[in-house]
């Protein structure tokens, strides 16, 4: 199984990017828990980051032809890309979003997400561990 976590904008800055909100863990760190995780579950997982919208599109794009599903963050292009959304829409491939806060609980703009109608599910407010979560539903819903 070969998964591709895609980090959205600001996402690089996790760690020092208003801590009390995303948490201390860097980006590096996630993607290490990532991996490990990835190897007990018998998955190949590949993480990238991108700030701007197009390459978030073009990275969805290429993983058709690569990859089993996607984990995605999208950041704050969860609560407006369209465009993010129906590529998501076209992947045949399951897709889940993950968010580090609880975006349900956080200010009215943030608390809908239009790409997340997109995706198979989400998974939101366990910090670093959402991507985690996700990773299992992901193996979870594939063995199926
Ligand atoms: C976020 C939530 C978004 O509202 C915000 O813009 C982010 C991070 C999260 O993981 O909690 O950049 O996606």
């Amino acid at each position: 199984m070969r998964v591709l976590v895609v980090h959205g904008p600001n996402l690089n800055l996790l760690g020092e990017r208003q801590p009390e909100i995303y948490g201390k863990q860097t980006l590096a760190e996630i993607d290490a828990s990532l991996l490990q995780e990835g190897k007990k579950l018998g998955m190949d997982v590949h993480a990238v980051q991108h700030n701007g919208e197009g390459a978030i599109i073009d990275a969805l794009h290429a993983a058709r032809a690569e990859y089993d599903a996607v984990v995605i963050n999208p950041g704050a292009y969860a609560h407006y890309s369209l465009a993010i959304a129906d590529a998501i829409s076209s992947l045949k491939i399951p897709v889940v979003e993950v968010h580090l806060s609880n975006i349900a609980a956080r200010e009215p703009q943030r608390r809908v997400s239009v790409t997340a109608a997109a995706c198979k599910g989400s998974i939101s407010g366990f910090g670093g561990r959402s991507y985690l979560m996700a990773l299992r539903a992901v193996r979870e819903f594939l063995e199926k």
